[in-house]
Order: structure tokens, then C-alpha cells, then sequence
């Protein structure tokens, strides 16, 4: 999603006729556009800050800008006002397409400070700089509805709000037109999906997958994230069916304990859970499926982990994001009772990498003699490496004689380093 909006931030800068460098020392503009999901994000903001304070002391008339969902949260705007008086511009999630605006203030000396609203709307029409490559973001709706109990998301981006069917469909339709192979439709919760066509037919995420999936061209549509109370039979049904939409499944489960599912407002059991992969994999037998774990939440004891541990191994996922719970101030987590000890929620940390890593290689193992559809994404013309995904999401290297970005190639996997794969083209 940040990636996205940064995206959308530099078609402002493009259009501007500023231009990208990769020194900061040479920019005229620094943009941070940050994350606060974890505290070690927000950390990261912090630190650039003081590198970038000493920056702007050598440089008269570098505009600093800080924008993005760190912004949004309370108070944090003034925090970085007092603390940070040499930055420009600050604004929040909902007001990033005016970026231009508060730049022409920038560009005459003046600040713009606090342009935080509560409530956003779809901003249709912005100009996007996408990175070159083969896959290109597309939002779908923008917020969240779901409040789990640790996560800061609903209070930073606001409401759930759909975009409209044909904005999206032209949207990606220019896209595939303009050479992108793969498009990941974007969302806090992509399954909420709810909108209405200009006829004021309703339009699910199951009809939007669809219909999104069946230009008639070869392309691969992906699409992040999930959730699995709202993960539905229609939709499975649609990704089994559309060929031009791989199995692969990024499921967050979060945890395997019920109690703790059920305090950080999940709204499903693990055996639910079990239920919706077992019917996935029913429709899709070589499914690729990954998902998001966090250990340490309030009150997690030894057996809620053990419960966590049994879940992965059940479904043994082809890649994890593994998190330790960060309280986030204004959360219903944060002010929970039974807060875990740093030492401990460390510990099972490692336990889960480790189980996860065995599970991993196993999978790796499993796939070597095997052959797979690839989409190439990467060259490195001094090596001769070619890299790119199969169906299922996972990443194979392979040798080329020329860049094949973008091409669909049959790729045999010969053999594994831990969990990476290499193959070569078959003839
Ligand atoms: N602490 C740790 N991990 C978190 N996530 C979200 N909020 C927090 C938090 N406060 C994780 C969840 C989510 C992923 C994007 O980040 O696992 O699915
Ligand atoms: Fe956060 Fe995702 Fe839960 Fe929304 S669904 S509150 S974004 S974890």
C-alpha cells in the first residue's frame, strides 16, 4: 500500500518535471512517506529525520516533506513539528493527492504543517510513476472496517471505502495495454470489496476478481490481502476457474490459540480457518498459501503459542511474515492486561522461525525435478541470472542469454540453496 502511495507521490513530483535520484545528498525534495504498523517503523522515521536535519542545515532550500499513515496518528504531527522544526511539509493519509498544492507553498518559503483530515474519499485521476517492471499496484478501496485489536490501520486510513468498478477495470485495462504482465489489486481487506456498477448492480470482490481477470490477454492478477472471516466460497470459486488468476493465497491467520484469535477481534476460530484452506486446496490442490503470524500478544501463554506452532504445521505455509506484537497507543491491545515480557515473546519468536524454516525447506525440497510456468521479473545482465515467480509465488533463478523480463517461460527447478530455487529454461 506505501509502496503504492509512493508511487502516486513521485507521478506528482514526475509531473512537476522533478527527477528521481538515489542520493539523498543530490535531492531538492525528501519525501518520507511512513509506516507506523510497528513501532520499529516509526523508529526508522525518527532516525532519518535527525540524518536528514543535518541535510537540510548544508542545503538551503531543501524542502523535506513527511507524509503517510505515522502522521495520521494523534498527536504525532505535533510530535513532529516540535521535535523536527527544519520539516516543510507534513501530511496525512487522506491528503496525499494534494501533495502539489503544498509543494507550490513549499517552493515560496512557506510551511505547511497539520493538513490532517479524519475522513477520506477515492481520489480518482492521479498520475502515477510506477517502478519498471512487470507488475503494477492497483488500489481497490482504501481503509478498514475491522479494528483487531492491535492494529492501527482503521485509525490512520480511516473508514472502508470502495472504488468504483470501472475506474478499477480502465485502470487495469491501460495497464495490460501498456505491457504490465502481472496487476495485484490492493486493499486493507480486498474480500469487503462492495461497490455498485454505473447500472447500480452491486459488485463483490468475487465479480470484480472476475471481471478484472478476463481481458483477453495473458497476464497474471494478483491481489493483497485477505481476510479470512470474509474469505468466501465465490471467491475460490473464481480464482479455481479464471486461468489468468494464479493459486497463490496470502491468508493472514495471526494466531492458532482461539482465545487469543477471539481477543484480537478476528472474528474467526482456528478451525474456521483449517476449513477455508482445506476448501481452497479442495479447489486448488497445488495452491501457493502464506500468511502473517504475530507472537506475544496480551496474555499468550505458552500453550496459546504451542496452538500457533500446531496451526503452521497443519497447513505448513510456503512463506510466512512473522511479527512480535507492538503495542500501538490508541489500540484496544495497548491498554490490555497481561502484557508479554520482551525475553519471552523473543523466545517463541525464534521457536516459530525455526518450525517455519523446516517447514520451508521441506516444501523446497519437494519441488526440485518439477517444472513450472514463470513469469521473468528480473535480468542482471553481468551475470546472466534471470529471476522470477511461478503460479504459486514462489521465486526461481535461472540463467538467460538475453533479458526475458516480462515472458511467460517453462522453468525446470534442479536444485535448492536452503530455500531458494534454481532451474533453467526448458527447451
Ligand atoms: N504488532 C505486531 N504486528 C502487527 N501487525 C499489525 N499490527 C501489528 C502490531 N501492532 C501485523 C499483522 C498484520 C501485518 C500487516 O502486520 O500480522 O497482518
Ligand atoms: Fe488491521 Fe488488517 Fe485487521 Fe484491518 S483487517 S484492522 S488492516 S489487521
Amino acid at each position: 500500500m506505501n509502496v503504492h502511495e509512493s508511487e502516486k507521490l513521485a507521478g506528482i513530483l514526475d509531473a512537476r518535471g522533478y527527477l528521481e535520484t538515489n542520493e539523498r545528498q543530490e535531492a531538492d525534495i525528501l519525501v518520507i512517506n511512513t509506516c507506523c504498523i510497528r513501532e520499529n517503523a516509526e523508529n526508522r522515521v525518527l532516525g532519518n529525520l535527525g540524518y536528514i536535519k543535518k541535510l537540510k542545515e548544508n542545503k538551503r532550500g531543501l524542502i523535506v516533506a513527511v507524509c503517510g499513515c505515522m502522521t495520521q496518528q494523534k498527536d504525532a504531527a505535533q510530535r513532529i513539528k516540535a521535535r523536527c522544526p527544519f520539516v516543510d511539509i507534513i501530511f496525512g493519509t487522506h491528503n496525499f493527492f494534494m501533495f502539489g498544492e503544498y509543494l507550490d507553498a513549499a517552493e515560496k518559503g512557506k510551511k505547511v504543517l497539520d493538513i490532517l483530515e479524519t475522513e477520506g474519499d477515492t481520489i480518482e485521476g492521479m498520475r502515477v510513476k510506477r517502478a519498471h517492471g512487470v507488475n503494477a499496484w492497483v488500489n481497490i478501496m482504501y481503509g478498514c472496517d475491522n479494528y483487531c485489536a492491535y492494529c492501527v490501520v482503521p485509525l490512520v486510513r480511516g473508514r472502508e471505502r470502495s472504488r468504483k468498478p470501472e475506474a478499477i477495470l480502465e485502470e487495469v485495462e491501460k495497464l495490460l495495454d501498456s505491457g504490465y504482465k502481472e496487476i495485484t489489486l490492493l486493499g486493507q481487506n480486498v474480500n469487503s470489496y462492495c461497490s455498485e456498477d454505473k447500472f447500480g448492480r452491486k459488485v463483490d470482490f468475487a465479480r470484480l476478481l472476475e471481471r478484472a481477470a478476463s481481458f483477453n490477454q495473458k497476464y497474471r492478477l494478483r491481489f493483497t490481502t485477505s481476510h479470512p472471516k470474509d474469505f468466501t466460497d465465490d471467491v475460490i470459486q473464481v480464482i479455481a476457474h479464471n486461468p489468468n488468476i494464479p493459486e497463490f493465497i496470502h491468508l493472514p491467520a495471526q494466531s492458532g490459540s482461539d482465545r487469543i484469535l477471539a481477543l484480537m477481534n478476528r472474528k474467526y476460530t482456528s478451525k474456521q480457518y483449517l476449513s477455508r484452506i482445506d476448501t481452497i486446496r479442495k479447489y486448488m490442490p497445488d495452491v501457493g498459501l502464506s500468511s502473517d503470524i504475530m507472537v506475544g500478544f496480551p496474555t499468550e501463554t505458552e500453550s496459546d503459542f504451542l496452538d500457533t506452532l500446531r496451526l503452521i504445521q497443519e497447513v505448513r505455509y510456503h512463506n510466512l511474515y512473522t511479527f512480535i506484537f507492538s503495542p500501538r497507543k490508541e489500540t484496544a491491545a495497548y491498554a490490555m492486561e497481561g502484557q508479554i515480557e520482551r525475553a519471552i515473546a523473543d523466545e517463541r519468536f525464534a521457536r516459530l522461525i525455526e518450525v517455519q524454516t523446516k517447514i520451508g525447506l521441506e516444501l523446497t525440497e519437494g519441488l526440485i525435478g518439477k517444472s513450472f510456468e514463470v513469469l521473468c521479473d528480473t535480468y542482471l545482465e553481468k551475470t546472466g541470472v534471470s529471476r522470477g515467480k511461478t503460479r504459486a509465488g514462489r521465486i526461481i533463478s535461472f540463467k538467460t542469454h538475453a533479458d526475458l523480463t516480462g515472458q511467460f517461460l517453462d522453468v525446470e527447478v534442479t536444485h535448492n540453496k536452503n530455500t531458494n530455487l534454481f532451474g533453467q529454461v526448458k527447451k
